[in-house]
C-alpha cells in the first residue's frame, strides 16, 4: 500500500526516484496578513495583496534584508523541525460567489500525514546529488503575479494545481485553476529553481540570482555556468479547503470557475511563492548531508539529525495580524479594493 502510494506521489519522475531524497514536513499557518516585508513589495505596509504565511514568528512588516538572520529574531516556528525559522508564503485564495461577494478559503493540513496541522502548507527540500544549503539572508520568489496567459508560464517550471478527488490524487496537474469542483480541495504546488549564482543572497527581481538546471532537476541536469551552485529544491504543497464551495449553483453562470487569488487573478497563471531562509546554524545542511528522506505518510519528521516538535506544538506558534481589516467575512471587494478582471 505504502509503496504504491509512493509511486503515485512522484509519478512524474519514476525513473530517478532512487537518487532523489525529500525532506518533507508540515508548517501550520502562522498568520494571514496583508504584509510582504521585503520581497515583492518591500517596506510597503500594508502590501497590495493578502498572503498566507508559515514558519518562524520573526516574520514582520519591516525585515531589514542586510542584517536579518530570522533564526536570531524568531522565538517559535509553525514548522515541525524546530530549527527552521524560515518564512514561506503564498497569496491567499478566495471564492467568488454568484452574487459577486468573496469569501477567503482556508488552507488545511495536508491529508497525507499532516491532517491535524491547523492550515499552512507542506514544505519539501528535495535534493538530487549533493547540495549547498542557503545562507542567512537568502531569499527568492518564483512565479509572476502579473501573468494571465498560459503562454507566459513557460518562464517557470512546475507551478501547478492538482484537483484533489482523493487525498492521494497526483495526476492531472494544470497551470490554471481547476475548472470543476475538487472533492478534497485544490492542491497548489510551487517548486523553486535549484541553481544559485553562489554570490547574491537576493537580486532586484528576487529571482535572477537563481536559475533552473539544464534538462530537468529530476533527471539530474547540470546547473548553468552563471549559476553553478546546486541548492535544495524548495517545494511548497498547499491544500486549499475549497470543499465548502463545491456547490455548483454558487459558481458563475457563464461556466467559469469561481476561484480568485488575492492579487485579482481568476486564471491561476499568476501563482507565485516567496521564500526567506531562516534555518538555525547548519541544521539544513546537516539534514541534506544526512539524506533525510521523510516518510511521505507519517506525521513525524523522519530525520534523526533534526530536532522536532509535534504538529500540536507547531500549531501553537502564532502571530497577530498587523493590518487590521476583515478578511474572513463575505466581502464585497478583495482586500483592499483589489480589482478582479473578468
Ligand atoms: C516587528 O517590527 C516592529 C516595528 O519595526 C518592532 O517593533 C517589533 O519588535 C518587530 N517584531 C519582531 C518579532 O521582530
Ligand atoms: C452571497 O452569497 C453567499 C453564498 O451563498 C451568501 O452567504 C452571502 O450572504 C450572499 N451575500 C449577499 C450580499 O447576498
Ligand atoms: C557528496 O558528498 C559526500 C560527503 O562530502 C561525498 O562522500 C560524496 O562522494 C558526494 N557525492 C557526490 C555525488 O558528489
Amino acid at each position: 500500500m505504502r509503496g504504491s502510494l509512493l509511486v503515485m506521489a512522484v509519478a512524474t519522475v519514476p525513473a530517478v526516484i532512487a537518487s532523489l531524497t525529500m525532506l518533507r514536513f508540515s508548517c501550520s499557518q502562522l498568520v494571514v496578513d496583508r504584509l510582504d516585508p521585503y520581497l515583492v513589495n518591500p517596506g510597503m505596509v500594508p502590501s497590495p495583496h493578502l498572503h498566507q504565511i508559515v514558519g518562524g514568528n520573526g516574520f514582520n512588516m519591516t525585515m531589514d534584508p542586510n542584517q536579518h538572520d530570522l533564526s536570531d529574531v524568531a522565538t517559535c516556528t509553525t514548522c515541525t523541525p524546530t530549527e527552521d525559522f524560515s518564512n514561506y508564503w503564498t497569496a491567499a485564495m478566495f471564492f467568488r460567489a454568484r452574487n459577486g461577494t468573496y469569501k477567503r478559503i482556508a488552507t488545511k493540513g495536508n491529508p497525507l500525514g499532516f491532517s491535524t496541522a491547523v492550515g499552512g502548507q507542506t514544505v519539501y527540500y528535495v535534493k538530487n546529488g549533493n547540495v549547498t544549503a542557503f545562507k542567512p539572508g537568502f531569499r527568492m520568489t518564483t512565479g509572476d503575479p502579473t501573468f494571465r496567459e498560459v503562454s507566459q508560464t513557460s518562464k517557470y517550471r512546475q507551478l501547478t494545481y492538482t484537483c484533489l478527488q482523493t487525498s492521494t490524487t497526483r495526476s492531472g496537474e494544470t497551470k490554471d485553476f481547476p475548472k470543476q469542483p475538487c472533492k478534497v480541495g485544490i492542491m497548489v504546488n510551487i517548486r523553486f529553481p535549484t541553481c544559485w549564482d553562489g554570490v547574491n543572497l537576493d537580486s532586484p527581481d528576487h529571482q535572477s540570482h537563481v536559475a533552473y538546471p539544464s534538462g530537468t532537476f529530476e533527471s539530474g541536469g547540470e546547473c548553468p555556468a552563471s549559476h553553478p551552485v546546486r541548492i535544495p529544491q524548495v517545494f511548497y504543497e498547499t491544500v486549499w479547503d475549497t470543499v465548502p464551495f463545491n456547490d455548483k449553483s454558487l459558481w458563475p453562470e457563464d461556466g467559469g470557475q469561481p476561484f480568485v487569488w488575492s492579487f485579482g487573478d481568476r486564471t491561476g497563471f499568476g501563482t507565485h511563492g516567496d521564500y526567506v531562509f531562516g534555518w538555525k546554524g547548519d541544521a539544513l545542511q546537516r539534514a541534506m548531508d544526512a539524506n533525510c528522506n521523510s516518510d511521505l505518510f507519517g506525521d513525524d519528521l523522519k530525520c534523526e539529525t533534526l530536532k522536532r516538535q509535534t504538529l500540536k506544538e507547531a500549531n501553537q506558534c502564532r502571530k497577530q495580524r498587523v493590518v487590521n481589516e476583515d478578511v474572513d467575512g463575505w466581502l464585497t471587494e478583495l482586500p483592499v479594493d483589489m480589482p478582479v478582471a473578468d
